[in-house]
């Protein structure tokens, strides 16, 4: 035994690695199956997937220039980082874009800014956007909810995300007077902490789950009676990355704490269909909101990605001719994103967001409804010049998922689907989500939402404008080529917004359903 331990201890450094070598080689050629590269090229074939497996933070540090990534660029996502951080969210020397570019976006400024005065509720708050249209007010539900905040965390799961990231978000719509819409894996105990909460639900129906996988109204009733902070309730029927897919969630992902806030079993697989079972067709799909929304008492919504207009046609009919339907359309681009997706469908189905909602919005405006509907608008909508376009095309409010993930530490490594997110914000891992400090990240999420309302609201008012429900389609043009040629929205777009009926930030603020109750909040800045 000594004698061989002295012959190991006697091999020197060199040997060691030779040897080490020699064993990968010998299992490259002979034992493992599954790479060609690796069998053919012994050795320095690993080299090719180390490189490929690190290529892509690689471009991201050292390569791509600071407006060439997708989803987000460079300088969005620092714009993001800085804003939450309370940083320097400037740049200087000017702006590093071509605004001579195809499909750039300009701002029609006024010759003199709109002036606020003294006692105006910016000069007291400059980050105070409320909605300007109350939701539910049309349908007289019982409890109609005005959202005190124009800009609000958009659907995104606690199961997709961690319980960490969000406790981090709920905390920080607490701070800046924003919504949380839950996604739809049910309401966890991360959403119950102070902030104003849309609950959502798509065809698991998780969380108002019956026994069969239905859905179920007496789940629904409890669910608002028990959690008076839930404000409006969101029927999603797609979402832009994925739109009419359904899905599967594996048993081995389902633990005690998933299973009881999504009303599945412990362990077993658990199938979200394309199709709801709770309606199959546009007169169901209406009769069922006006069921929810009698029950809870609260505004009723849909959310969807645009591609065929019919359905909308006929959505858009029956509202006119019965005056029911849906509180507010939540329209999601095809650029959405999600924590997995094929991409065949990621990249294809669906519409892009403008173009999406310019077509569904004339659906609507040419029955006379837009303004009994409150229109919702997500998809990479969480920057403040892109908020203005949107707004000038008919939103009311905005939804971002991604930019606030941002906002709390994501680094965009894309890798949602893997479990293995490195910023603890989309896995499950304890190990990973416990470099999540949740009282500073809630802050960077308030943080990030003021500092984007803040601008928001500068450029409104550059645009001589008191809110952004004032821009209009004449407020903003899209390059085409020379300036000559380049045409306002709604000679691109072939409509003009209906007027949002605005009278003053004061009244919006004096506004008993401002939050959803007729408490006064106090907002500071
Ligand atoms: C991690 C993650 C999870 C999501 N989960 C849902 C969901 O449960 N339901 C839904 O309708 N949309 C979901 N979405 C889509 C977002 O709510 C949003 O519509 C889309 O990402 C566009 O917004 P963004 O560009 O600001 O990210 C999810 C997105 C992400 C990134």
């Amino acid at each position: 035994m000594d004698n061989f331990i002295n012959a190991i201890a006697s091999i020197s450094w060199w040997m060691w690695i030779i040897i080490i070598l020699l064993i990968v080689a010998i299992r490259d050629i002979f034992f493992q199956k599954r790479h060609t590269i690796s069998h053919n090229f012994p050795i320095v074939g690993h080299i090719r997937y180390l490189l490929e497996s690190i290529g892509p933070e690689m471009r991201q540090y050292f390569v791509a220039n600071n407006r060439e990534e997708l989803p987000f660029n460079r300088i969005e996502r620092s714009w993001i980082y800085a804003s939450a951080k309370q940083e320097n969210n400037y740049e200087g020397f000017g702006t590093d874009r071509d605004i001579y570019a195809h499909q750039h976006i300009f701002i029609n400024n006024a010759m003199m800014s709109y002036k606020i005065e003294d006692n105006h509720p910016n000069s007291i708050d400059k980050s105070f956007i409320p909605c300007a249209k109350v939701m539910g007010a049309y349908h007289k539900r019982r409890k109609p909810y005005r959202p005190a905040s124009i800009i609000n965390v958009s659907a995104m799961s606690f199961g997709s995300l961690s319980a960490k990231a969000v406790e981090s978000l709920n905390k920080g719509v607490k701070i800046t007077d924003a919504y949380h819409n839950t996604g739809e894996g049910g309401l966890s105990p991360y959403h119950k902490n102070g902030g104003d909460v849309v609950f959502h639900f798509g065809t698991g129906y998780f969380g108002v789950r019956a026994k069969d996988g239905g859905f179920s109204m007496e789940k629904m009733i409890k669910l608002v009676e028990d959690n008076p902070f839930i404000k409006a309730i969101e029927i999603k029927l797609s979402q832009g990355a994925k739109p009419g897919k359904g899905g599967v969630l594996p048993g081995a992902k389902i633990s005690h704490e998933i299973a009881e806030i999504r009303g599945v079993e412990v362990g077993k697989d658990v199938l979200s269909p394309p199709n709801h079972s709770a309606f199959s067709n546009v007169p169901e799909l209406v009769g069922f909101i006006e069921d929810i929304a009698e029950q809870t008492g609260l505004p009723v919504g849909i959310k969807a990605a645009i591609g065929k207009l019919e359905q909308w046609e006929e959505l858009a009919d029956i509202m006119k001719k019965t005056g029911k339907g849906p509180d507010f359309i939540t329209v999601d681009g095809g650029e959405g994103g999600t924590g997995a997706a094929p991409p065949s469908f990621a990249d294809h189905v669906s519409l892009p967001w403008v173009y999406g909602f310019g077509d569904l919005y004339k659906v609507f405006q040419n029955k006379g409804l837009t303004n009994r509907i409150v229109f919702i608008g997500s998809g990479k909508l969480g920057f403040p010049a892109k908020a203005a376009m949107a707004f000038a095309m008919g939103v009311d409010c905005i939804n971002v998922a991604r930019e606030a993930m941002m906002s709390i530490g994501c680094i965009q490594a894309q890798i949602c689907h893997t479990n293995r997110c490195p910023s603890g914000i989309a896995t499950q891992s304890k190990w990973l989500q416990n470099g999540i400090n949740v009282p500073l990240k809630s802050e960077r999420l308030a943080q990030y939402f003021k500092s984007f309302k803040k601008e928001l609201i500068e450029i409104t008012h550059a645009a001589g404008h008191e809110h952004p429900c004032q821009f209009n389609m004449n407020d903003i043009e899209v390059n085409v080529d020379d300036h000559n040629l380049s045409q306002d929205m709604s000679s691109t777009y072939m409509y003009d917004k209906t007027n949002v009926p605005f009278t003053s930030m004061q009244d919006l603020k004096d506004c008993i359903f401002l939050g959803g109750n007729s408490e006064q909040k106090t907002h500071k800045n």
